[in-house]
This record gives structure tokens, C-alpha cells and sequence, in this order.
């Protein structure tokens, strides 16, 4: 008899993955559903990342590797990080792993368990608390809200540590909330840390995706104690549309990236051999796809928001990062939309998909109720259609 384990019982599906499957049923009947769902680029790898690829299967780069990635990927990625942020780190103090999410799940892994305690400013990507979870550790959440950006200040921080507390995780751009912190609020945020000696995990996968003025922090670049307490996550998904190659890494502290290696070495061993040879070649050759394509998301940027705020009852900040515009619908609870009842976002995005036919991510997902989540990895045409059809969808408030 196979019973589940307490550690898996307790696991959630992923959220947005969940949203993605009632959108299938829909469009496997026909339906044509506008998709703002994903958490992903809508862009094609670009051409000569395919070609590293399959340069390198033809070259016979097809074995295991280290299980910590090839020497080439950590030296490119520690020479990206000394050339875009100034911050110094060995190939030793770089582990490649199976996406970012799996770098977080070995930097939780290595870093706390049972009796610790995890710091999240909410909202927060649907994983974090999950990851959290299946090491044992539990976790906080730290409520922010829209008049502060979705921010967490250093006040907040301060007040929220206890003893058990390990670790905070940071994730600037944000997702879901697009939000940006600046370099001096993330300076403030530092000095809460490294007065308490508390921990970092920041998940800067949406780095090279910013609009405007906003400028992406390396956080461990801040003051000079913080690379010995702070885990710096990315990788090639978000910013080089990769996301199905499955390339995230981490940089640390050299024993906590042994652990993390240790770990790794045990569960998959070294991520795909000819998706390394791809982020390579993404790291190391002309940018220009990378700038395109931030460019074409910043125009979808301002042409999502000047939608939705010309929308009845709905005001939608401006996200400085990523892909996500993150508005509240709590002025529709309490009335009908398509003759369902509204009661909270996952209610609004239930009757925005199968009456709208829009499909939208809960901010309960986020853990922030009264909120949606719209990405805008999609095309403008796209965009402009699929808020036209929001528009009329709203028109049946009663
Ligand atoms: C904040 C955040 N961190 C990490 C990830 C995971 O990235 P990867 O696909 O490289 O595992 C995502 C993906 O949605 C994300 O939004």
C-alpha cells in the first residue's frame, strides 16, 4: 500500500498552472480565450541560441557534466555578474541548475529546516512558500501594500524577525506586481539584514527586464558584507526567452554553493549538458535580442496600463519590471459579472474565463486577495483584443 508523504500532501499545485488547464479545456472546445495567464515569454529562443545548441549536440557535448554545470557556464555567469553589477565571484561560487526554481529549491534546501523560519513580502511568486514548505522550515508572510508599491520597507523587516528567522527572500523585478525597489530601498532593507545577520535569497530572474527609469540591484552588491549572507538567484528563462531549456543559477558563499552542489549531485545531477551549451552562448554573445525584446515588453507595458485604467473601476499602478500588471478588482466584489457572483479575485477570474473568456491569475494565488495578475507576454494585437473583450466582459456589472 503507498501511502502520500506528509512533506508531498502538503505541496500545492502551482496556481497558475492550474488556471492554464481550465483555459485548455476551453480553447480544446473551440473557444478562442485570450491568454494573460503565463509567466512566461511568448517570444521563440532567438536563432543563434538554437544553433549553440545543436552546434553542441553535433559536437558530441551530449554526456553528464559536472553536476554544479561546465566550467565555460560558471565563468561566463561570474563574468556577467562583474561586469554588469561589479561583484566579484569565483566559478566555485556559481552552481548551474534546472531553472531557477530549482536553484531556489537547493538554496532552501541547503540552508534551512524544521524549527527555522522563512521571511516573504507578499505578494510573492505562488512557488516560494511551497519551497519553503518541503524543507521543513516554515515560513512568514509580510503583507505590503499598493501605497508602497507592494514594497516591503526596512521598518516592516525589522519587526517581522525572530528568533527562528534564517533567511528573506527578495525578488526585484517582482513578480506578480512588476514592482522595482530602488537602489535605496533595497540599501535600507541591507541594513536590516546584516544587522540581524539574517539571510538573502534574492530572486533577481527578472533583472534585464526594466522599464523606464527603474533600474535592476544586484543586492548583494550593496554593502560590502552582503555576499557572505545573501544567495543571488537568475537565469536565461525570462531573459532570453529560454524557459523550456531549463538553465536558473545561484551565486554564494562557497559553502553554501558546495551544499547546494551536493545536493544537486544527488537529485539530477548536472542540468541538461546541451541547454548549458545554449546559455552560453546567450550569455556570452550580442545582447541586441535581449534589449528587443525588453523594448517590445515595455511598449506592451504601457499599452496594457493605458487599458486598464480607461476600464470602469479599475486602476492599475505602473509595473517599473517583468511581464505582469497587477490591479485590484475589489470594487466588483459584492456585484455580478455574467451573472455570477463576485466575492473574491479567484471568483472574478472563474466568471472573467468562462464568460469573458480572458484568463487572468488570482491575487489570492500571490497571497494577495482582492487582486489579479495579468501578463503581458503576449502580443499587442493580442493585448488590444483581449482587453476589448475585459471591456464588454465589465459592462455586465450589476
Ligand atoms: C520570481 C520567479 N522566480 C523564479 C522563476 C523560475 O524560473 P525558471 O523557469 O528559470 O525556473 C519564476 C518563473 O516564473 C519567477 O517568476
Amino acid at each position: 500500500m503507498l501511502t502520500i508523504s506528509k512533506m508531498a500532501a502538503a505541496v500545492q499545485p502551482s496556481a497558475t498552472l492550474a488556471a492554464g488547464a481550465k483555459a485548455r479545456q476551453l480553447k480544446a472546445e473551440g473557444i478562442n480565450v485570450y491568454d494573460f495567464s503565463l509567466g512566461e515569454p511568448d517570444f521563440n529562443t532567438p536563432e543563434h541560441i538554437c544553433d549553440a545548441a545543436a552546434r553542441a549536440m553535433r559536437e558530441g557535448k551530449t554526456h553528464y557534466t559536472a553536476a554544479s554545470g561546465i566550467v565555460e557556464l560558471r565563468n561566463a555567469i561570474a563574468r556577467m555578474y562583474r561586469r554588469t553589477y561589479g561583484l566579484e565571484v569565483s566559478p566555485d561560487q556559481v552552481i548551474v541548475s534546472n531553472g531557477a526554481k530549482h536553484s531556489l529549491h537547493n538554496a532552501l534546501a541547503a540552508t534551512v529546516g524544521p524549527g527555522d523560519e522563512v521571511l516573504i513580502p507578499t505578494p510573492y511568486w505562488v512557488s516560494y512558500s511551497d519551497l519553503v514548505q518541503m524543507t521543513g522550515a516554515r515560513y512568514k508572510l509580510i503583507p505590503t501594500t499598493e501605497a508602497s508599491g507592494f514594497k516591503m520597507s526596512a521598518a516592516q523587516l525589522r519587526a517581522a524577525i525572530s528568533p527562528q528567522s534564517r533567511l528573506v527572500m527578495l525578488n526585484s523585478p517582482n513578480n506578480p506586481t512588476g514592482s522595482v525597489y530602488t537602489r535605496q530601498e533595497l540599501e535600507a532593507l541591507a541594513d536590516v539584514v546584516l544587522d540581524a545577520q539574517l539571510g538573502v535569497i534574492s530572486d533577481e530572474i527578472y533583472e534585464r527586464l526594466v522599464f523606464g527609469d527603474a533600474k535592476a540591484t544586484c543586492f548583494a552588491t550593496l554593502r560590502p558584507g552582503l555576499p557572505a549572507q545573501t544567495i543571488t538567484i537568475s537565469g536565461v528563462s525570462k531573459s532570453y526567452a529560454m524557459t523550456g531549456w531549463r538553465i536558473g543559477w545561484a551565486l554564494g558563499p562557497l559553502h553554501v554553493i558546495k551544499a547546494m552542489g551536493n545536493v544537486q549531485s544527488q537529485e539530477t545531477s548536472s542540468p541538461s549538458s546541451i541547454s548549458q551549451y545554449a546559455a552560453l552562448e546567450a550569455l556570452e554573445s550580442d545582447q541586441t535580442c535581449v534589449e528587443e525584446m525588453r523594448r517590445e515588453f515595455e511598449a506592451r507595458r504601457d499599452l496594457v496600463v493605458k487599458r486598464l485604467n480607461a476600464l470602469p473601476d479599475i486602476h492599475c499602478r505602473l509595473p517599473e519590471g517583468a511581464f505582469y500588471a497587477f490591479f485590484s478588482v475589489e470594487r466588483y466584489f459584492g456585484r455580478t459579472l455574467g451573472g455570477r457572483k463576485i466575492t473574491d479575485s479567484a471568483a472574478f477570474c472563474a466568471a472573467a474565463l468562462e464568460v469573458g473568456h480572458v484568463n487572468l491569475v488570482p491575487g489570492s494565488a500571490f497571497g494577495m486577495e482582492g487582486y489579479v495578475r495579468l501578463s503581458f507576454a503576449a502580443s499587442r494585437e493580442q493585448i488590444e483584443r483581449g482587453l476589448d473583450r475585459l471591456a464588454e466582459f465589465l459592462t455586465s456589472a450589476t
